[in-house]
């Protein structure tokens, strides 16, 4: 008797584990793409994963369906852990009625989502489903609605992981939209609100899957997504590597690794990192390196608004959040899209006590018509209002240039930071010195002689750290070699760090 009933049991683990059949694990297979339990078994620690939820099938009667109704209904929950900490996660199984969002598929993802949120873990969504199912009408959306409810809940109290990892269309793209990290896969993954076909229709637009929504598209065009991968396995692998910065929740402290890089490491390098002519560019991204424990760096949109570059280090083997100018690209210049890349960045660090490292070389904000008509005065604002909300350790280092309100905005003494260095050669001013020289002297213009040497006298006065280190506004001015070891020690510092703000509901950042 008991035997029959196990074996009953098994039997129906094996048909839910089957999902559509074997020929629909072959299509599945054959786009490039794993299955939903395949994908949970590479994101999570071997045999850790508990399944919650894999009997429960759907309760529509419209349409025939009551004639197909498999067990799971089309998506895998539970929890597990990543390299010993605890997840929750929901794949979503395109071999059953291709993934899409019944009202109890929807209630599924809600409970691992309230489970999360209850105990303080992170939820991870792999994502892969034609939508809302069309067969349930307003009962699919009445759960799509449940889940954004619970994204906006969770927003802040835990991290939210989105992989985009087959279609992911109409509303379902709106869920991801609200978690933290958006991750891709290329070539097999897309998002949109409305699909090429509809766009065909109301625009007259010819635009294929690919070009509309693909990996490339988000990740430089639209900047929805945060990153983008060949494949699933790696993609996993790489948000395996993401959490591991994150902490579990917005009360617990980010995770610490054993180091074994020494935190006063020298770099020497350093020291002629900068080129002599103080227009020429250099990669941002060496100094970044140098600074981290062991080299590594999670980088955040690395393909959208180059010129300022936003990601993950380590130093003594605690989190730190990098916000870094990058003078090859621009200029290294602030406009729209790099001050709405790095505000969502640092406000992310905030949600989750992550200290923020910045490393400023800016020559202020770029100037036009795009800029302006596009609103780089609330752009620019997010920015600098996400800097100076943010009660975490911030210590800035001005390598090169600060120019302009670009100097106050980015983690300047003024906006809270706690340490502020500058490398020898930094230049602190309002603007660079031939636009000072010729706005101040107007009536020498047509004096190329007099210009020059206006220039010169501004340059002599500013470009320079000491002005701003005799008001304080500068901490200290360091030597390029010992940069990893001042600002692990500044860190260090202020990991007991504690700010007292006034009641508020919420702030009303400039959206
Ligand atoms: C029910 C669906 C479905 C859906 C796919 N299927 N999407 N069933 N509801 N939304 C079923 C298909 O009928 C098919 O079943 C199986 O899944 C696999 O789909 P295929 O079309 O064969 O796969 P493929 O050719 O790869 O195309 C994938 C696709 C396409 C691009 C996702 O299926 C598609 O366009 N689906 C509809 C997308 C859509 O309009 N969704 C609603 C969006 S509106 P069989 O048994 O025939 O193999 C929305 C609103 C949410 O989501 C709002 C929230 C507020």
């Amino acid at each position: 008797m008991m035997n029959d009933i196990l074996t009953e049991l098994e039997l129906r683990r094996e048909t839910a584990r089957q999902g559509g059949g074997p020929q629909r694990t072959v299509a599945q297979h054959g786009r490039g793409k794993l299955t939903a339990r395949e994908r949970l078994e590479l994101l999570l620690d071997e045999d850790s994963f508990e399944e919650f939820d894999m009997f429960v099938v759907h309760r529509c009667i419209d349409f025939g369906m009551e004639k197909q109704r498999p067990s799971g209904d089309g998506v895998v929950t539970g929890w597990g852990t990543i390299n010993g900490r605890l997840v929750y996660v929901f794949s979503q199984d395109f071999r059953v009625l291709g993934g899409s969002v019944s009202a109890t598929h929807a209630q599924k993802i809600c409970k691992v989502m309230d489970m999360a949120i209850q105990n303080g873990a992170p939820i991870i969504g792999l994502n892969d489903s034609g939508g809302a199912r069309i067969q349930e009408g307003v009962d699919s959306l009445a759960g799509y609605g449940e889940v954004f409810q619970r994204n906006i809940e969770a927003s802040g109290v835990i991290p939210q992981i989105s992989v985009i990892m087959g279609p992911c269309a109409g509303g379902a793209v709106y869920s991801p939209a609200m978690t933290d990290f958006i991750l891709m896969v290329k070539d097999s993954s897309y998002m949109f609100v409305t699909g090429p076909d509809v766009v065909k229709t109301v625009t007259n637009e010819q635009v294929t899957a690919e070009e509309l929504g693909g990996a490339k598209t988000h990740t430089r065009k639209s900047s929805v997504a945060d990153a983008a991968f060949e494949n699933d396995v790696e993609a996993l692998q790489q948000v395996r590597r993401l959490f591991d910065f994150l902490p579990l929740n917005n009360r617990s402290k980010p995770p610490t690794r054993p180091v074994f890089d020494d935190p006063e490491r020298y770099e020497m390098s350093l020291d002629t990192l900068l080129p002599d002519n103080p227009n020429q560019p250099y990669d941002m991204k060496e100094l970044i390196i140098k600074v981290a424990d062991e080299a590594d760096f999670f980088e955040i949109q690395e393909e959208f608004a180059k010129n300022i570059i936003t990601g993950f280090i380590r130093l003594e083997g605690h989190t730190i959040g990098v916000v870094a100018n990058q003078p090859r690209v621009l200029a290294g210049v602030l406009d729209i899209d790099s001050a709405r890349k790095a505000a969502r960045f640092v406000r992310f660090c905030d949600c989750f006590e992550i200290p923020i490292l910045t490393l400023v070389d800016v020559p202020g904000f770029l100037p036009g018509t795009g800029q302006e008509y596009d609103g780089v005065i609330k752009h620019g604002a997010k920015l600098l209002f996400a800097y100076g909300e943010a009660t975490v350790p911030k210590v800035t280092v001005i390598v090169r240039k600060a120019y302009g309100g670009a100097y106050v905005v980015m983690a300047s003494k003024h906006l809270r930071g706690d340490v502020n260095y500058a490398w020898p050669m930094a230049e602190i001013a309002v603007m660079g010195a031939r636009g000072a020289a010729e706005v101040i002297h107007r009536s020498d213009l047509k004096n190329p002689d007099r210009i020059a040497q206006h220039t010169a006298a501004y340059e002599k006065r500013f470009a320079n750290p000491f002005v701003a280190a005799e008001r304080g506004f500068i901490d200290d001015v360091i030597r390029p070699h010992s940069t990893r070891k001042r600002v692990a020690r500044a860190f260090e510092t202020l990991r007991s760090k504690q700010t007292k703000t006034p009641w508020k509901k919420h702030d009303n950042i400039p959206l």
